[in-house]
């Protein structure tokens, strides 16, 4: 059908969308339902992302039988087929798809129907050059790759809707769809003209004048005054720093028009179809969009989720980023979208994934909460840009020791239906923003080495060592679920989130705060005062520099109070305080307690005597300030008391063996995983029957290295 390309989109309505946006709403009521209605019915969804486009009628055929075997229950179909639906423009050839839909569907296989919106045909790219994304630097991309959009362009977004409405009018009765999958990781950026004019419209909406902007902006500095909102501009190429504030609110302003694209076909998609879910698939601590602002409008947090197996720390990390996903739906059950069973094909060395850890991968995302394990993708692309990235079904056929963990991945799933739609209870937060992770990486500080995510994953890390289960939440949270709440780093602190911490240490809850944190405000100036001004009287220490520290760090005195085992950095008992001792790096700051214990000290330098670590009793409560970068150990020291202050405790009490295992419970299953080689023994109070083996285990568990255990009550 040819489209009108002057009316069907509307302008962004940013007055009306910041208006919408409000805090951080979360997949609930009405919508998780959504989602829950489909896994009450199928069970964990296991599958991944499925081209039929790129292979013949035969191999489809094949596909939905093996498909079948594997224990598949949901394949994501169409992500980029726009080119075939439309191989001209107004064109509409969706007959291959009816059949790939009704195989599917008589196989028993739903489907999660994708717009096709993330890869326009070229000849949308040639009619219309201004559908191309430019980048910082004035350069139109084009096509011949994927995403070779403008957010932004009008004539894009008509014709992205356009061929939506067609697909999401055919397709809504169709039994097999069961899902709508909105595109595929948004996440463009576009610094070109249209751009430039939406960014004035959302400033316009955020700002009504342009004093108001050049307040909020401080174009006092640098001559950068506007007389008007034409003259401003996305922050392109430009001679020197850009303007802190601007570039802040041009990811603002970029992280809404993805999710204006997102709306707008998920509208598309409520207006036939109000049951379905919908969601789109996020990209974990991914820099170009607000997830928290996203949130509410998924019927299902998705990921896509790539650990690198070459990174000992993934683990941890792979398990933070499911903690995100799961916070960002207010606890609801997520989906892990889109992970790689073997390799990537994207990494400048893909280092291979056992099936062994690929399944672990799997059992960690339910254990943290997930409803549905899926791949990108199922059949191995024999041609094209990720030819040699892995999938469910590699180029060497289902004969395969790939393809047989793949099965054993499908009966897992099957045997761990039991949880769907069980939470897991979090009595930590750590908070975590967006903006203040935008803001805080702007160029030029006191030091581009300390990075937010940095932070959040070292200090994440103690309480993933701990089994202790961990929510984020974002600094306006509602925080009086929680008893330890943790900042690592949050540069832009809100008035609210220091209001929340003072409430939930008076209640009696343990806070710690990282270095670095309540510097600016929500325009990325920084408050005035002594530091942190908003947490300086809950902290009872306050501070006057921040200070680079030398490459080597700066050996750290510890008092006799500090909060480890055995004295070990005790100055006489521990003998530290000189280069064998531990050591703060990356980042100090000049404090004076101003009624805070000092535990530790800068032994020297240009912080030589100074507060690092201080510790402050409010009542119930007490408050610990971490003014710099402190060694694992020592972090895990301090962490460790927030959580015994706090009695809050690990899913297990230790494991003899190995270090690398992952504990947790999901409602009233203990999840065990050993990401190490070694096997360990995990002392059980009562006894528990393994969902995953069968096996039944009295006073000890036994979990070999690379395997997991599901442990549940035995039945009476
Ligand atoms: C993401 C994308 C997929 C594919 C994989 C490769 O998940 O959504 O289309 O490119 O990465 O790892």
């Amino acid at each position: 059908m040819p489209i009108d390309e002057e009316a069907t989109v509307p302008s962004t309505d940013h007055a009306v969308e910041r208006a919408a946006t409000g805090p951080a709403s979360a997949p609930g009521g009405d919508t998780a339902g959504r989602f829950a209605a489909l896994t009450a019915d199928l069970g964990i969804l296991y599958g991944g992302d499925y081209n039929p486009e790129q292979w013949d009628r035969a191999t489809w055929r094949d596909d939905v039988r093996l498909m079948g075997e594997a224990g598949v229950n949901l394949v994501t179909v169409g992500v980029f087929s726009w080119a075939r639906y439309e191989p001209r423009p107004g064109v509409r050839d969706f007959d291959w798809l009816d059949e790939v839909l009704d195989l599917l569907h008589a196989g028993g296989i739903a489907v999660d129907l994708a717009t096709p919106t993330a890869s326009p045909p070229p000849w949308l790219g040639r009619l219309h050059p201004d559908t191309l994304p430019v980048d910082a630097d004035g350069v139109r991309l084009v096509a011949g790759s994927r995403n070779q959009f403008s957010p932004a362009s009008r004539v894009y977004r008509q014709h992205a809707l356009a061929i939506t409405r067609d697909l999401v009018a055919r397709y809504a009765d169709h039994p097999g769809v069961r899902m709508w999958h909105v595109g595929n990781e948004l996440g463009q950026i576009c610094y070109g003209d249209e751009s430039a004019a939406e960014f004035r419209r959302w400033l316009r909406a955020r700002y009504g004048t342009i004093g108001a902007l050049n307040e909020a902006w401080a174009t006092t500095v640098w001559s950068q005054r506007y007389a008007d909102f034409a003259e401003i501009l996305p922050p392109r190429r430009m001679p020197y720093h850009v303007n802190p504030s601007q570039a802040l609110d041009f990811r603002r302003y970029s992280s809404d028009q993805l999710r204006t694209l997102y709306r707008e076909q998920r509208e598309a998609i409520r207006a036939v179809d109000a049951s379905r879910p919908v969601t789109t698939n996020l990209m974990g601590f991914f820099a170009l969009a607000d997830y928290w602002s996203w949130a509410g409008e998924l019927d299902v947090i998705a990921d896509d989720a790539y650990p690198d197996p070459g990174d000992p720390r993934a683990p941890a990390d792979a398990a933070l980023t499911c903690d995100l996903m799961r916070s960002l739906g207010g606890g609801a059950p997520w989906m892990l979208m889109e992970a790689a069973v073997g390799a990537v094909s994207w990494r400048d060395h893909n280092l291979p994934k056992s099936p062994e850890r690929s399944r672990l991968e799997a059992v960690q995302a339910v254990a943290r909460g997930a409803d549905g394990v899926c791949y990108f993708q199922w059949r191995a692309a024999r041609a094209g840009a990720e030819r040699f990235h892995s999938a469910m079904l590699p180029h060497a056929g289902a004969d395969t020791r790939v393809h047989d963990g793949v099965r054993r991945v499908g009966g897992d799933l099957a045997r761990l239906r039991g949880v769907v739609g069980e939470r897991v209870a979090a009595r930590v937060a750590m908070l975590f923003d967006w903006e203040s992770w935008w803001a805080a990486e702007e160029q030029a500080g006191p030091t581009r080495r300390l990075r937010t995510l940095d932070q959040l994953r070292a200090w994440y890390r103690v309480l993933w060592d701990a089994g202790v289960a961990v929510d984020l939440a974002r600094p306006d949270a509602d925080l009086t679920g929680y008893d330890v709440i943790l900042v690592p780093q949050s540069y832009l602190l809100p008035t609210g989130a220091a209001t929340a911490l003072t409430e939930a240490v008076a209640r009696g809850a343990s806070v710690v705060v990282g270095p670095f944190t309540g510097v600016a405000d929500e325009n990325a100036h920084v408050r005035t005062g002594r530091f942190p001004v908003l947490l300086r009287d809950l902290l009872g220490v306050s501070g006057e520099e921040w200070v680079p520290l030398p490459d080597d760090g700066v050996p750290l005195v510890l008092d006799e109070r500090w909060p480890g085992a055995g004295g070990r950095g005790v100055p006489d008992a521990g003998g530290v305080g000189g280069a064998a001792g531990p050591r703060a790096s990356v980042l100090g700051e000049l404090l004076r307690a101003d009624g805070a214990t000092v535990l530790a000290t800068f032994a020297d330098g240009h912080l030589a005597g100074g507060a690092a670590v201080t510790r402050v009793v409010r009542g119930a409560g007490v408050v610990w300030y971490v003014g710099t970068v402190l060694p694992e150990p020592l972090l895990r020291d301090v962490l460790v008391e927030a959580l015994d202050r706090a009695a809050v405790s690990g899913a297990i009490e230790g494991t003899s063996g190995a270090s690398g295992v992952e504990a947790i419970h999901r409602g009233d299953t203990l999840f065990v995983l050993n990401h190490s080689s070694e096997s360990v023994q995990v002392r059980l109070d009562t006894p528990a029957v393994d969902l995953l083996s069968g096996l039944t285990w009295t006073d000890v568990v036994v979990v070999p290295g690379g395997d997991a255990v599901a442990l549940v009550p035995p039945p009476a």
